[in-house]
């Protein structure tokens, strides 16, 4: 048997949500009746430009991508007031963050994990034989920033700084990011991924000029939240050209494919669909909340496309009920929070869906315990 690298034995499988095929293979249900509120996409879809502009640019299909993201890089670099050469394009945002472990983390270095966060910080730090140093959220699941302060040393070289963070929803405050940064020592890669920056609710900073000031900042954004194009997979990094340009050194030559590159310039130019999602995903929560509160049941207010509640019952159980009525959510138990249940926000009657079945759950539990009483 070839021996593999020590690193990688070591290593646990990454631990996605369960996909549409698993669970329509494993409960016979067919595919176009499940819904998926696993993963934080965005059930509203895409916008109608994204599809008009893939099937106008079918002629090129055949041929290799414009390595440099020409377009969407102008685009983008208009949009945010950012020079196009302190950006950087990946296959999603989970391949900027495995580029950055690979060029940044190296043996015996710390690297500090805000706990509960996105679970691939974890691969991506002990791939690369980095030491991970938890901190634990707060009471309140907030990511505690002083606790992170505290555990830095000079061999910390990277904070994955989740805001808003998953899965808890929570979000650092303005003043206390900003305070944060200056606070970090230069030696320190933040990494600020701000896959759900879209959805806060109230005010947030301008962090983009913040990494134009500091030089050890780069953050992350995605395409598969706002503006639902998860499956054609296009994040991208704002950093200084030096954090850049060694991240180019190791990044894949092509590594975001012509539709992914057509269906991101589209999107862009359609603001309006992503202030529909964004509004929508604000009442939904609203009326998450109240449902919440008449059950009498704790969650946590979310600046996210998702919510977090705690209902008491075991995670599996309820998943496995939900899963059942066609319905696809994630226990909090593979977070740390057992009891708790992750529910991305869906369209309207998919969220009226999950709140009667959350109901009936909870009544028949209830009842049950009255008899056993
Ligand atoms: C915090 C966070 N970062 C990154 C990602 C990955 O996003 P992408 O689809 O851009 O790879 C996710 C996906 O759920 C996420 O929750």
């Amino acid at each position: 048997m070839v021996r593999v690298k020590e690193a990688v034995s070591k290593l646990a499988e990454y631990k996605p949500a369960r996909s549409i095929v698993e669970v329509s293979r494993e409960y016979g249900i067919k595919e176009k009746d499940l819904i998926k509120l696993a993963g934080n996409e965005n059930r509203f879809g895409c916008s109608e430009n994204v599809i008009k502009a893939i099937n106008d640019s079918k002629t090129y299909f055949s041929y290799y991508p414009d390595v440099n993201v020409t377009k969407l890089r102008e685009k983008l670099s208009e949009k945010l007031n950012v020079p196009g050469k302190n950006l950087i394009f990946g296959n999603g945002s989970f391949e900027l963050l495995t580029l950055i472990g690979e060029t940044y983390i190296e043996k015996d270095d710390e690297v500090i994990y805000n706990d509960p966060s996105f679970g691939w910080y974890l691969n991506v730090t002990l791939k690369n034989e980095g030491t991970v140093v938890r901190v634990p959220v707060t009471e309140e699941k907030a990511v505690d920033t002083e606790g992170i302060l505290k555990r830095i040393n000079e061999k910390t070289k990277v904070i994955w700084l989740c805001n808003p963070n998953n899965p808890t929803g929570t979000v650092i405050a303005p003043v206390v990011l900003t305070d944060f940064i200056e606070r970090v020592p230069e030696h320190v890669l933040i990494v600020l991924d701000e896959a759900y920056i879209d959805f806060i609710d109230g005010d947030y900073i301008d962090t983009i000029e913040l990494a134009q000031r500091h030089s050890n900042v780069i953050i992350l954004r995605t395409f598969s939240k706002s503006y639902g194009l998860a499956s054609f997979r296009v994040g991208y990094g704002i950093a200084s050209e030096d954090i850049i340009r060694n991240l180019l050194k190791v990044k894949l030559p092509i590594n975001l494919s012509f539709t992914a590159q057509v269906a991101a310039l589209a999107a862009l130019e359609d603001e309006e669909f992503t202030e529909f999602v964004i509004s929508q995903n604000r009442k939904e929560l609203g009326r998450y909340y109240s449902e919440f509160e008449a059950l009498g049941l704790k969650y946590i207010p979310s600046n996210g496309n998702f919510i977090l509640v705690r209902t008491g019952l075991d995670g599996e159980y309820v998943e496995t009920e939900f899963a059942k009525e066609g319905i696809i959510i994630r226990k909090g138990e593979e977070f740390g929070l057992d009891k708790w249940l992750r529910i991305s926000v869906g369209r309207p009657e998919e969220n009226s869906r999950v709140i009667e079945l959350l109901k009936k759950i909870l009544e028949e539990i209830r009842k049950n315990d009255r008899k056993n009483a």
